[in-house]
């Protein structure tokens, strides 16, 4: 057993069409306690024996089932006997392989939409058993009602299905919503149950895991940890592994992780470049020198940083000098260590789905792996263990608050690399540090307490929230990442009696779910203004706070 991997008797594999919809359903099935992973579309029906799934969903996407380089699916996959789902154009992938005919709709559907059952089941009124449909009741819908809405955003759709197949539902614009083969056990559905505005469409997926393919739901945080406990065992054995230590979520879940399976075999390397936020260094080293048995190492390399930053003001070559010196410590320490094989990497799934290591969504590449991005000092190796490679971000913050990591550091924020450094525009110096860190201590406390406001008069972290207040209902949204930006200038002000020449510091707040696109946060101005005097009154060399109203795109979250 590899250490990489999350493994499970039985796995669900999901063909992906278009790289995002295909990390949604394997969510949605993770969901419900079964392993899924995600595949090419041009994966071969040999590939899937010696997958050897329990079942396959195939996912939707963008194309057209008649563009030229349309992706299609082996055929020879609808023949192995094993059960198939199909959403959108999954469904027209499979029935095109099978026979069957797509055309364009009139108009399209897009959005809700209300679809009829007509297999004969359905709780709130029989359905018909038009469209040549059998009358037996789908497994698929169960006891979903007769008439429901349905996600729907398409403009092609199956006009005949293939031989041997039932329509189970309709809508007014798509005759074949839903079409099935129970006897062979394939199924498909023209409208999205993945997505949260098909109301039913998770009951739709329990449905098919566990009453068509008989799965059971065993995929279980305690069966994950035994899992990935026992596969770090094994091929670390008794040797030593070293890791690379940020106080980030991932680096920390992996090291617990280990902690978990190897105690003191495992190094922590913690390189304290000294541009981290206010007491984090001292965190981090509690977290791992008093909660965990591990071998920790606080390299203190605060001042070689501090002269190798001195004066540089340009974005990239900050970024570049920190990166460089990080490989730089980390490997004077993993030198000196004697018996040290392996290199623990926090790596998560979507970084081996975007880095493209395991193409989807099209004709799979060459594998290149990211593997490659360590830069290993000449005569140097280790092999690499990545225990949540095949994890999902909340995921990796569920094992870690399962494997007794605290709030704090499970739900941090994303923080960058080069930390405060690109925080602060021009150059680095330790009076400005001072100030940055101060005030960004203020924008955590009191963003960090609005969010957990939210949280407790919702129940939802990172969602969305309606407030009714006087001039109606009111949506709030958890703000997704909040920080402190000091930038190179001064300006005037008064304090007391006194003139003052002093710095602004930027208030950053954004909504994002995934840092590729971002809103600014539209915070109540309560909180802005406390936000502000808080900061003026407490930081000493500020006089003016300014908040940042600018989207992602066309700014980037981050100033530098
Ligand atoms: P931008 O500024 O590009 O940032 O909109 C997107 C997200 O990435 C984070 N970020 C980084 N994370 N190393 C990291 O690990 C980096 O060098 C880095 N630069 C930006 C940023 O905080 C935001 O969440």
């Amino acid at each position: 057993m590899a250490a990489n991997s999350a493994t499970s008797q039985q796995k669900v594999i999901v063909v992906d069409f278009g790289a995002q919809y295909g990390q949604l359903i394997a969510r949605r099935v993770r969901d419900l306690h079964v392993y899924s992973e995600i595949v090419p579309c041009d994966i071969t029906a040999a590939e899937v024996t010696e997958a050897a799934p329990a079942a396959i969903i195939l996912s939707g996407g963008p194309a057209s089932v008649y563009a030229e380089d349309a992706p299609a699916i082996d055929p020879g996959i609808l023949e192995l006997g094993i059960p198939v789902l199909g959403f959108c154009y999954g469904q027209q992938a499979m029935a095109v392989a099978l026979g069957g005919e797509v055309g364009h709709t009139e108009k399209g559907e897009y959005g809700p939409a209300s679809l009829t059952r007509c297999d004969g089941g359905g709780a709130g009124g029989a359905g018909d058993d038009a469209d040549g449909a059998s009358g037996a009741a789908s497994a698929l819908f169960g006891d979903t009602p007769a008439q429901q809405t349905v996600w729907m955003s398409h403009r092609d759709a199956v006009s005949r299905v293939p031989e041997g197949f039932v329509v189970t539902s309709r809508t007014d614009v798509c005759p074949v919503a839903s079409m099935e083969c129970a006897e062979r056990r394939l199924y498909a559905t023209q409208f999205h149950p993945e997505v949260r505005h098909t109301p039913h469409g998770q009951k739709m997926l329990a449905n098919f895991l566990f009453d068509i393919c008989g799965l059971v739901p065993d995929w279980t945080m305690d069966s994950i940890i035994e899992d990935s406990v026992a596969a770090i065992r094994q091929t670390v054995s008794d040797n030593r592994v070293i890791l690379g230590l940020s106080g980030g979520v991932d680096s920390s879940v992996v090291a617990a992780l280990c902690a978990r399976a190897i105690g003191k075999q495992l190094v922590c390397v913690f390189v304290n470049h000294g541009l981290l936020r206010k007491n984090e260094p001292e965190e981090v080293e509690e977290v791992f020198t008093k909660q965990f048995d591990v071998d920790f190492v606080h390299v203190h390399a605060e001042e070689r940083y501090a002269q190798l930053l001195a004066g540089v003001v340009e974005p990239e070559e900050k970024r570049r000098i920190i990166g460089t010196q990080f490989w730089k410590e980390f490997f004077a320490v993993a030198e000196e260590l004697d018996g040290v094989k392996f290199l623990a990497q926090g790596t998560i799934y979507p970084d081996i789905i975007e880095s493209g290591a395991r193409k989807t969504g099209g004709k799979a590449s060459t594998i290149k792996s990211h593997h490659n991005l360590i830069p290993f000092p000449e005569g140097v190796h280790f092999d690499l263990i990545e225990p949540l490679d095949h994890f999902f971000k909340d995921e990796v913050r569920a094992l870690g608050t399962a494997l007794g990591l605290p709030d704090y550091i499970v739900h941090r924020q994303p923080f960058p690399g080069p930390g405060l450094a690109i925080r602060i525009i021009g150059d680095v110096t330790p009076e400005k540090l001072e100030i940055l860190k101060n005030a960004d201590a203020i924008v955590r406390e009191e963003l960090d307490a609005y969010n957990e406001r939210l949280f407790v008069e919702s129940g939802v972290r990172n969602g969305e929230h309606v407030r009714d207040v006087a001039g109606g209902p009111e949506v709030e949204r958890a703000v997704w990442q909040y920080f402190a930006v000091l930038p190179d200038i001064k300006s005037v002000g008064v304090m007391g009696d006194e003139r003052t020449y002093a710095r602004p510091i930027i208030l950053r707040a954004v909504e994002s779910s995934d840092a590729m696109t971002a809103d600014w946060a539209k915070l109540p101005y309560d909180v802005l203004a406390r936000v502000s005097s808080r900061i003026v009154a407490e930081v000493p060399g500020v006089n003016r706070v300014v908040y940042d109203i600018t989207s992602k795109p066309p700014a980037t979250i981050e100033w530098e």
